[in-house]
Order: C-alpha cells, then structure tokens, then sequence
C-alpha cells in the first residue's frame, strides 16, 4: 500500500480530517493540517492523534488547575461513570436534562463544542441536533470513555485545556458546560475563550453546581474537604454576584438563570460522596420516589424568592451580533 493509501485508510486521520476548520492551535491561534497521524501548526508545533482517534493539545504550558484536574479525573474516571449510572442518579439526571432542554432552539444547534466535556454528556443529551460536535477534556481517561460511547463520525473529541482551547475564532453556533465550569478557577479566561470560538448570535448552555443559598455553601465546603472525588483547591461552584460580571467582562449577555435541585437532589445526586447513597439502587421503586422527590424539588425550587436558591444552575448567554454599521 502506498503511503498515499496508508494515510487515506488511518482512522485516527479519519477521525479528525472533517473537523480541521473548527480547530486550531492553541499556541499560537493558527490554522493546523494533517501530517502523518498527527496535528502540525504553521509554526511547527505537533499535535498527536492518539489511537483512538482523540487529539493532543496537551502542552508543557496548561494551567497548573487543569494539570491537577487531569491528574484527578485520570485517577477517578472509572468511578465517575459508574457513579452515574445508579438508577437513582439517572432519574435525577433526566429531570435535570429536560431543564436544560427547555432552553434549547426548536431549530438546529449547528455545529457545537462541549467544554469540560467528560464522557460527553451534552453530546448525548442533543444527539441529533447538531452538524458537527467537538468535545475538549483535559483527562485522557475520560475522553477514552467518551470516544467508546460515541462512534458518531459527526463527533471529534480532543484533549485540551479549557483556558487554552484548540478550537477556532467564531467556528460554533452552541457551546455547552455541563458541571465543567466549577472545575475551571479562572473564570476569566474561560468564558474568553467561549466567546471567542462563537460566532456572533451563538449561545453557551450551561448547568453547574451553584452555592447562592447559605446552607448550601457550607455544606459543600465541608464535602469539597472530605470526598475524594472532588478536589476544593480547583473546584468552586458558581455564585451568581461573581459569574455575571465575568460572563459581561467576556462580552457575553445573560439570558437565562434558574436554579434547580433541592433536598431530593442533596440525597439522591451524590454518591461519589455519600457512600450509603449508592446502596439506594436496591430500594424498590427507587425510580418512583426519585421522581417524586424531583417534583419535590421542582415546587420549592419555583417559589416566588427561592429560584435562586437551588443546587444546580441552568443558564443561557449569548454573544450579542455585531451591531449594524
Ligand atoms: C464533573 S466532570 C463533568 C464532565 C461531563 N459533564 C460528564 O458528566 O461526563 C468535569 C470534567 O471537567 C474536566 N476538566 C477540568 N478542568 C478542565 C480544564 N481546565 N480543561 C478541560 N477540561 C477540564 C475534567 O477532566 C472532567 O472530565
């Protein structure tokens, strides 16, 4: 077979090729082509494509959070997905999942990224919806889970730094972060690089753990401490005094904000910390009281002064379209 050949038929070459003009490097914010498995910028830099078909913008200068939350979700990825998978868990999700998707166009989403993406989760939640998905992870481990999940072709998954993306100025119609904000200390450069890569008119979706209600924030304080899953020096939930003049500072508008998540959500979402939540799962009927406790919540969570004081945000914002000359 010819090199020619060889190159055409190399899946991780496969895997990228239809993606090459949402990216870019993030060294140097330029264009990159295809050369020999790899990733190559103008100036020389050289990007694995791991066998996977995942790309590697890992470099020596990613932030010290994000070296500490690779070495962290590497470490803990197994866990993670299993702990999501309790039935309990999964009803949770689901009434959380439909908040989200209350907000979503009737129309397409165009061609989206996921930050922080995980296992890729928004890419599930909105299959379907969108032309072409990008998902950037710092962890290997939890893009590997990712990658196995989703085979779509219409889906790329690429390791790199949310304060560094590897994706291109004004590429994607949606951004998502689905309980990646809190992982990312500097808010600042974050949603700069959100509203950098959205073209104008775009939206970011979003659903983060979120600690406006004082009970709340010192019981976290305590868990951030305690549970092994999390890590307190590179985990910070939202609070909306702070996250609203970062989002304005990076040029984008708040259009949503509602929380969601309650007493049911406490007891039942969090079996990565308490460990007698995962023995729930053999509780019979756990789906329906799961249920019942998402109405629960849902009715003290939409009382007139306490929409703000759930344990999960749902936002929106938008980058505004330039205005006419
Ligand atoms: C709580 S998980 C949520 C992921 C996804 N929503 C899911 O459920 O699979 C947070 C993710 O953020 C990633 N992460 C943390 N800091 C990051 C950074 N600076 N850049 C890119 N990813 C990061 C972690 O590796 C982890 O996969």
């Amino acid at each position: 077979m010819s090199p020619d050949a060889a190159t055409l038929v190399d899946p991780r070459v496969a895997a990228i090729r239809p993606f090459l003009d949402l990216l870019r490097s993030p060294a140097r914010g330029t264009p990159l082509r295809l050369d020999n498995g790899a990733l190559v910028s103008e100036g020389g830099e050289r990007y694995p494509i791991e066998e996977s078909g995942v790309a590697l913008f890992v470099e020596s200068t990613i932030s010290v959070d994000a070296k500490v939350q690779q070495a962290h979700y590497d470490r803990i990825a197994d866990a993670y997905v299993t702990n999501l998978g309790y039935p309990h868990t999964r009803e949770y999700t689901a009434y959380l999942d439909q908040a989200l998707l209350t907000q979503l166009p009737a129309t397409g989403l165009g061609d989206i990224a996921e930050i922080c993406c995980g296992r890729g989760e928004a890419v599930e939640l909105v299959a379907g919806r969108f032309r072409r998905a990008v998902g950037v992870d710092i962890s290997l481990n939890m893009l590997k889970a990712a990658r196995k999940d989703h085979q779509d072709p219409a889906i790329a998954f690429l390791q790199g730094d949310a304060t560094r993306l590897p994706l291109a100025d004004g590429a994607f119609d949606s951004v998502f972060m689905l309980g990646g904000i809190h992982h990312v200390n500097d808010r600042a450069a974050l949603f700069g690089e959100i509203a950098r890569i959205l073209k104008p008119g775009g939206r970011f979706y979003f659903r983060e753990p979120v600690s406006d209600f004082l009970p709340w924030l010192a019981l976290r304080a305590i868990i951030y401490r305690i549970s092994p899953t999390l890590d307190h020096l590179t985990e910070r939930p939202l609070r909306y005094q702070e996250t609203v003049p970062y989002l304005t500072g990076a040029g984008l508008t708040l259009s949503s904000w509602r929380t969601y998540g309650f007493i049911g959500f406490c007891l039942l979402m969090n079996s990565d910390v308490l460990i007698f939540n995962r023995l729930f799962r053999f509780i019979p009927g756990i789906r329906g009281i799961t249920r019942a406790f998402t109405r629960l919540d849902d009715w003290i969570t939409s009382r007139r002064g306490w929409t703000r004081r759930g344990l999960q945000v749902v936002g929106v914002a938008e980058k505004p379209r330039a205005a006419a000359a």
